[in-house]
């Protein structure tokens, strides 16, 4: 039996952790979400009744909701934590194609942007591996996964001038640092950090194109292509996250994995 808490399990790929990691009824699953009702509803509908499934309301750009939440997953867990899966993130749609020095013609907005991310990609995250950090130390598993994103990888970036999503990247980016930050701290105490990208999935983003979204799309495409001839395009939730899942079981800090920023293959490879 091990006790799981992901964040965002609202929709997307957090959903569908969720979905995975309660088939097995010996697992307690512990979702934050900002909107309970609606996601109450979405399992009751998708799911239908799973008992070891607890939903509880947190915003991670709200530092007191998550505060508050400790107490609910303390209580659920009797005090321990094996798992936490930071999935949830903030992925602006205003600067996902444009390259970074198109976006500075409008200076205040992409401040604005950048911070946003921030505050929930890098700092909301940092506040819950602090807040969660005492139940964590006492989990028997002591395993934090932070969801990354192949664009943060800077090689790549350069090499492949992959010049779309740049708030996002520069975020996650930070966010990886984060990661092995807490654990260079932790480490020591047998906690493994571990911060794993996805793939490129399919999560509705890419529905209801406008033709210029298009056009983007498809010189990414390429990109994609020049760098994994054979990328075939975004995958399932439901594979993602079995192979993010694999990764995280597979990973160790015996294993020289403490801090990793990997893929879903485990390794540098991103698509
Ligand atoms: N999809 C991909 O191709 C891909 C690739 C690489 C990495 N990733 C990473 O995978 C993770 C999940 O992505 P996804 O595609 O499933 O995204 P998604 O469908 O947009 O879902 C994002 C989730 O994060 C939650 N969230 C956003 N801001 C929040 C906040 N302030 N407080 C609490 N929850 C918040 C959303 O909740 P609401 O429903 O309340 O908005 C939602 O549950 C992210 O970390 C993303 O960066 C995705």
């Amino acid at each position: 039996m091990a006790t799981y808490l992901i964040t965002g399990v609202s929709r997307g790929i957090g959903f569908e952790f969720l979905r995975q990691l309660s088939s097995d009824s010996a697992n307690k699953v512990i979702g934050l979400v900002r909107n309970k009702e609606s996601t109450d509803k979405k399992i009751a509908a998708e799911l239908g009744q799973r008992d070891n499934v607890y939903i509880f309301q947190a915003d991670m750009t709200d530092y007191n909701s998550l505060k508050a939440s400790v107490d609910e997953v303390a209580r659920i867990t009797g005090g321990s934590l094996d798992f936490i899966i930071a999935n949830a993130a903030l992925m602006s749609t205003w600067s996902v194609w444009p390259a970074i020095g198109d976006l500075g013609n409008e200076p205040e907005v992409l401040e604005k942007d950048i911070l946003d991310m921030f505050r929930t990609n890098v700092v909301g995250n940092i506040h819950l591996f602090n807040l969660f950090m005492p139940l964590v130390l006492k989990g028997k598993v002591k395993k934090v996964l932070a969801i990354s994103s192949g664009l943060a990888d800077i090689e790549s970036t350069a090499k492949y001038d992959l010049d779309g999503n740049a708030p996002y990247a520069i975020s996650k980016a930070a966010m990886n640092a984060a990661v092995a930050k807490f654990s260079a701290q932790y480490k020591k105490d047998g906690v493994l950090f571990l911060s794993v990208c996805p793939g490129v999935v399919n999560t509705g983003q890419y529905d209801n194109m406008t033709p210029e979204e298009q056009g983007y799309a498809g010189a990414l495409m390429a990109k994609f292509q020049a760098y994994a001839p054979d990328f075939a395009g975004p995958v399932s939730t439901e594979f993602a996250v079995k192979d993010v899942l694999s990764v995280l079981d597979k990973a160790s800090i015996t294993s020289g994995d403490a801090g990793a920023y990997v893929s879903h293959y485990g390794n540098k490879q991103w698509l």
